[in-house]
């Protein structure tokens, strides 16, 4: 595991999307696994700048988010389809049929989960894996006691992820309580892991993972197993490391 550890969030951004730019580049057919949350909007931003600077371009690049909330339409605003058009896809040249969210509408949901697995393993796998990590340590919405070698899964939201992600819904009781995810056995096939985190909410999961046993109750702490992991951090979230 390298620690980048860096000041503030902007700087978070920065790092992170110097990355991403130089994979983007030197992979011919970059295959890239994307996050949501509040964490990764400044890479995002970051990207789409150097875009539309004319620096880089997507049209070679395959995407693969995380997860997606079961029973949001992809228009909801507080759907992860929304936030990714919103905030990244409708702003580059990334292929539609290349830029994948799973389908939290489908009709057979295993169905749907079998065949994202399939569409990851079809394209090569992925070159870089974006993380952001919840309070509880979680990983994409693989929650404390998720199995390390879980494949993509309709998984249930822990009641500290309902309450963390209940700021961006008018309440509680309208945070859905089940999504799609990629399991932590897919995300530990990536090749490259970048892990951001930012803000002192994040604190007590990095000490955690950086330095804590490796267990199931602590998702992210498998990431000490990968063989290629960087993880950018700011000041607040590695106050305790
Ligand atoms: P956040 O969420 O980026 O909004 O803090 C991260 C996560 O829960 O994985």
């Amino acid at each position: 595991m390298e620690i980048i550890r860096v000041e503030n969030y902007e700087e978070m951004s920065t790092r992170s999307c110097e990355i991403f730019v130089k994979r983007l580049k030197s992979i011919e057919f970059p295959v890239f696994g994307l996050a949501t949350g509040s964490t990764p909007m400044g890479l995002y931003r970051c990207l789409v700048k150097k875009f539309q600077a004319g620096e880089i371009s997507f049209k070679y690049a395959t995407t693969f988010n995380l997860d997606e909330y079961i029973g949001l339409p992809k228009d909801h605003e507080q759907s992860y389809h929304y936030y990714m058009n919103e905030l990244f896809f409708r702003h580059i040249d990334i292929l539609k049929e290349n830029a994948h969210v799973p389908n939290g509408m489908a009709e057979d949901l295993h169905a749907e989960c079998e065949q994202y697995e399939r569409l990851i393993e079809e394209s090569g796998g992925i070159d870089l894996q974006i993380l952001g990590i919840g309070e509880n340590g979680h990983i994409a919405f693989n929650e404390p006691g998720s199995p390390f070698n879980g494949k993509t899964a309709v998984v249930n939201l822990s009641e500290s992820t309902l309450k963390a992600n209940a700021r961006f819904f008018k309440n509680l009781y309208e945070v859905p309580t089940r999504a799609i995810s990629m399991g932590i056995g897919t995300i530990m096939k990536a090749k490259e892991i970048i892990l951001l985190a930012s803000g002192g909410t994040k604190a007590v999961a990095m000490k955690k993972i950086i330095h804590g046993e490796i267990t199931e109750d602590v998702p992210a702490s498998i990431l000490q197993k990968h063989k290629h992991v960087t993880i950018i951090a700011d000041e607040a979230a590695l106050s305790k490391v």
